[in-house]
């Protein structure tokens, strides 16, 4: 047996065994004596009686430990033109000030903060910041428009917001506090402060519940670790799912901690005084989990980039954060290789720059198509890793192990499930299908430490929305298959959520917004196949009867619609006019054989349908013929 199918089967003879041990490469206030409570099915809870604090495991201990001057985060913004590093001891102090700063404004144990920022360290500080007094994070990706941003803030209900006066995109500077001001305008909840971190590019009007970051800092005084329970929430984050109400993604400490911790040293192959790159932003769980957290408790180096793979100024970049920082491991998702590939097809800007010590590439937040994967092989000479997981698993479901095995590579396949992960295929009886066979990718209850133990004040949406279509398993909401050595591999959502250039977006939340239109009767939004991103919306609306409008404003304005409701991450480009959607005779719009056909397959017409004439008369318009 390898190495992996060993660590793999100790995970699964003696689950308790092998998770306690991981726990022991943290600091506890209280140790845990068991690692899973699973009394209360389908809620589990993992380390219930162990007692930490995760910002003192992911800052203190290091500095505890002598390892103050080492490299903790380095802030990298060709953006702004701006290289700033932080030693363990410093960024401990800023956060334990920051700290300070939230703790003054009333800001307590249990008591949630959302963060609406762009890629600077306060970010990270910021959310460490209320690691380390209790608070409960919830950042909100600043591609977010207001009304996103409005509906996150009536369910966490924070006391306090922190935020910038402007994030930077390309050369373009863009203002939140404006959007900022709008969402607590639209939002039924008021918190009681925003703390604002004034930066150069652009000025904040500030109101009288309004704090500046720098002055609050200024006055206040260091605050330190609290210990808390390994269950309780260390932060929510909110993401896609069908509706355009997102989930509350709830990751509890504990659990959240020693998944990460032990992913480093054994995914990434990251340890202490080593460097991880991870190219997203602080908004996805990529950037909580291995921009912030995992670096940090591992005692690595992690490099906050602020800036896109190409254009400012050009695609020469990451090569030159991996050269200039010592950068073993990187990882981003496929797209961002897409836009390089397009802007330096024969990699002439690797040769720039020395990446003799770049081991591996992971790549995750979206399918891996083969093509991407051959081109950045071939152009780094390294292992190239694609790996799968989701915002509420918190860490990867499956992987190819380089910390403990560099398994065989399978082009189209993110590699085998690490410990903890019972990963199924099921037919939609809930039966288990023959090896190599399409089905539901779903994991066997419980998952291990790390996944989401719920959503944020709504047990009935988690079991509705993860655990209610098969008994005992978690529906990850993704298809795929397992081949006959194990491999997994996943093709694609089977709900209403997309990916977007690695960005996570609902469907349903765009078709909401489209359906607000008082000339629009009815619509469909699909996700539709995009060289460059991967996937893109394409909106689709059928007019009331009678109304006489000019198509292409209507057009100009819905787009503009769906930018300014949802954000311009949304991407929605294109949307067309069209005389009646495809349906099932119970009614339902006939959503997947749309994207098939707007795909090029060649899509079989459901014996379902209430009328083929309607889909023959779309056809042209789904092809762009
Ligand atoms: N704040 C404000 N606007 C934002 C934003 C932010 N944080 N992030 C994105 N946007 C805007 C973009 O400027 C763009 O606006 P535009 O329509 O006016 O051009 C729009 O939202 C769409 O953004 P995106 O889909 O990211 O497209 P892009 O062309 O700007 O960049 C990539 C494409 C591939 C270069 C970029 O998405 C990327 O590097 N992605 C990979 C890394 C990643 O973030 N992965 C996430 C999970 S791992
Ligand atoms: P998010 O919650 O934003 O991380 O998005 C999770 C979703 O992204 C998954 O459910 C998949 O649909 C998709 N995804 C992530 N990683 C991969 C991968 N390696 N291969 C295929 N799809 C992926």
């Amino acid at each position: 047996m390898g190495a992996y199918e060993d660590v793999f089967r100790s995970s699964t003879d003696d689950p308790e065994g092998f998770w306690l041990g991981a726990a022991r490469s943290l600091d506890w206030h209280v140790e845990p004596t068991r690692a899973l409570d699973g009394s209360n099915p389908p809620f589990y809870r993992w380390f219930p009686d162990g007692e930490l604090n995760v910002c003192h495991n992911a800052l203190d201990r290091h500095v505890d430990g002598g390892r103050g001057d080492r490299a903790a985060l380095v802030y990298d913004s060709p953006v702004t033109g701006t290289k700033r590093t932080y030693t363990y001891a410093q960024l401990r102090d800023e956060v334990a000030r920051f700290a300070g700063v939230l703790a003054g404004l009333g800001v307590g144990r249990g008591d949630r903060v959302v963060i609406y920022m762009p890629m600077v360290p306060e970010a990270a500080v910021a959310m460490l910041a209320c690691a380390r007094i209790g608070a409960v994070h919830s950042v909100v990706f600043g591609g977010f428009a207001a009304k996103e941003l409005a509906v996150r803030i009536d369910d966490a209900q924070p006391e306090v917001i922190v935020s910038a006066s402007c994030g930077i995109e390309g050369k373009r500077v863009i203002e939140y506090k404006p959007l900022l001001d709008r969402a607590i305008e639209l939002a039924t909840h008021k918190p009681t402060k925003r703390v604002i971190l004034a930066r150069p590019q652009a000025d904040a009007e500030m109101g009288p519940d309004d704090v500046d970051w720098a002055e609050a800092m200024a006055a206040a005084e260091p605050a330190d670790c609290v210990p808390m329970k390994a269950t309780d929430p260390l932060y929510i984050l909110y993401t896609s799912g069908t509706t355009g109400k997102p989930k509350g993604v709830v990751r509890d400490g504990g659990g959240y901690a020693v998944a990460l911790a032990w992913s480093m040293p054994n995914v990434y192959d990251v340890g202490a005084g080593e460097t991880i790159f991870t190219a997203s932003d602080v908004g996805w769980v990529v950037g909580h989990s291995y921009i912030v957290y995992a670096p940090l408790l591992a005692g690595a180096t992690t490099v906050l980039y602020e800036g896109k793979p190409v254009g400012t100024p050009d695609a020469g970049q990451f090569w030159r954060v991996i050269a200039e920082n010592g950068v073993k491991s990187m990882f981003t998702a496929p797209t961002a290789f897409r836009a390089i590939k397009k802007e330096d097809p024969d990699g002439a800007f690797t040769r720039k720059y020395d990446l003799s010590g770049l081991r591996y590439l992971f790549l995750a937040g979206e399918r891996l198509d083969p093509e991407t994967h051959r081109w950045a092989s071939d152009l780094l000479g390294i292992p190239v890793i694609d790996h799968w997981w989701q915002t509420e698993t918190g860490w990867p479901i499956v992987a190819n192990p380089a910390g403990i095995e560099l398994l065989e590579i399978k082009p189209g396949s993110p590699t085998r499930p690490l410990p903890g992960w019972d990963v199924r295929v099921l037919d939609g009886s809930g039966n288990p299908v023959e090896p190599g066979t399409d089905g539901a990718i779903v994991v066997k209850l419980p998952m291990p430490p790390g996944a989401l133990p719920t959503l944020w004040n709504d047990d009935e949406r988690f079991v509705r929305s993860y655990v209610s279509t098969f008994d005992g398993f978690y529906l990850t909401g993704d298809g795929g298959r397992i081949d006959a050595d194990g491999y997994v591999y996943v093709m694609g959502r089977t709900d209403d959520v997309i990916n977007v250039a690695g960005h996570r977006l609902s469907t349903g939340g765009m078709e909401e917004v489209l359906a607000s239109h008082p000339a629009v009767a009815e619509c469909a939004v699909i996700g539709v196949a995009d060289r460059m991103k991967g996937q893109v919306p394409r909106g689709f609306v059928v007019l009331k009867a009678g109304v006489e409008v000019d198509e292409e404003a209507l057009r100009a304005e819905l787009v503009q619609l769906v930018r300014d409701q949802v954000g311009a991450v949304a991407s929605l480009k294109e949307v067309a006019v069209v005389p009646a959607l495809p349906k099932t005779r119970s009614g339902k719009i006939l959503r997947k054989t749309m994207r098939g056909i707007a795909d090029g397959l060649d899509e079989p017409v459901p014996s379902t349908i209430e009328s083929a004439d309607v889909l023959d008369a779309l056809r042209p318009v789904l092809r762009r013929d």
